[in-house]
């Protein structure tokens, strides 16, 4: 099932430049959210929403064993293969549904890196989240930051709806925007622990290659990122 969220055909190209070398997802979201994951030497570990595999590559040459992506794009996933050539094994799924394909506690780590405001069945993945990680395992989240929504779409903070975020060559992108405490409380509800919460700025290499974003990142939040634990 072609998944409605998924980012397809020109909005999958357009996602995938900007996870290589854009300041928000290359300098931002993702080293903020891998120094989160700490050591990843021999764990087995499930990529969810891998988009064009830049997280599930990192994973592996970071020392993951077994790095397993999942997305409902086709355009992404096939970025994705040409990046890992087989380092990761990628499946084409509908994150709406259930993870049916992957074992009990078969994962010591999930990433869901900017991909969990998409999804409408958010209760059901967190259940099978929590089916597939191990006693312990850890789960890594990033989202769209609350405070960022509320200063782009103003209107109530308290606001609980889908948005629409142009995203640049004449595509947008949807979303559930919600408030710090849904968000957390919908991890905390489905029985995860809080470890560790980033308010993710841009690193220092982008203050030379893109010194307005950077600053942008330094000034206002963009992104929230946390490290969970499965009990
Ligand atoms: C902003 S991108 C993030 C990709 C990757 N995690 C990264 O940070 O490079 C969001 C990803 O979520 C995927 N996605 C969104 N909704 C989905 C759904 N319902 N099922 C499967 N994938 C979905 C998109 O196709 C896209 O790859």
């Amino acid at each position: 099932m072609r998944a409605e969220t998924a980012y397809h055909d020109a909005l999958g190209e357009h996602f995938a430049a900007r996870a290589t070398g854009g300041t928000y997802n290359a300098y931002t979201d993702r080293p903020a959210m891998l120094e989160l994951a700490g050591d990843v030497r021999g764990l087995d570990v499930l990529d969810l929403g891998c988009g064009a595999g830049h997280y599930a590559a990192e994973l592996v040459k970071l020392g993951a064993v077994r790095v397993v992506g999942v997305d409902g794009s086709e355009t992404l996933l096939r970025a994705a293969q040409q990046r890992l050539g087989g380092r990761a094994a990628l499946h084409h799924h509908n994150l709406e549904e259930p993870l049916a394909f992957l074992a009990d506690q078969s994962f010591d780590l999930a990433v869901m890196a900017l991909v969990y405001h998409h999804i409408d069945a958010r209760a059901q993945l967190l259940d099978e989240l929590r089916r597939v990680l191990r006693p312990d395992g850890t789960l890594l989240v990033s989202t769209t930051h609350p405070t960022s929504d509320w200063t782009y779409f103003g209107g109530s903070y308290f606001a609980d709806d889908r948005v629409e975020f142009p995203v640049g060559d004449g595509l947008t992108i949807n979303y559930w925007r919600m408030t710090l405490q849904k968000f957390l409380g919908e991890f905390l509800g489905a029985g995860f622990v809080l470890e560790e919460l980033v308010e993710p700025r841009a690193t220092e290499e982008a203050r030379l290659v893109d010194p307005r974003r950077y600053d942008r990142t330094h000034t206002a939040p963009t992104f929230l990122a946390l490290r969970l634990r499965r009990p």
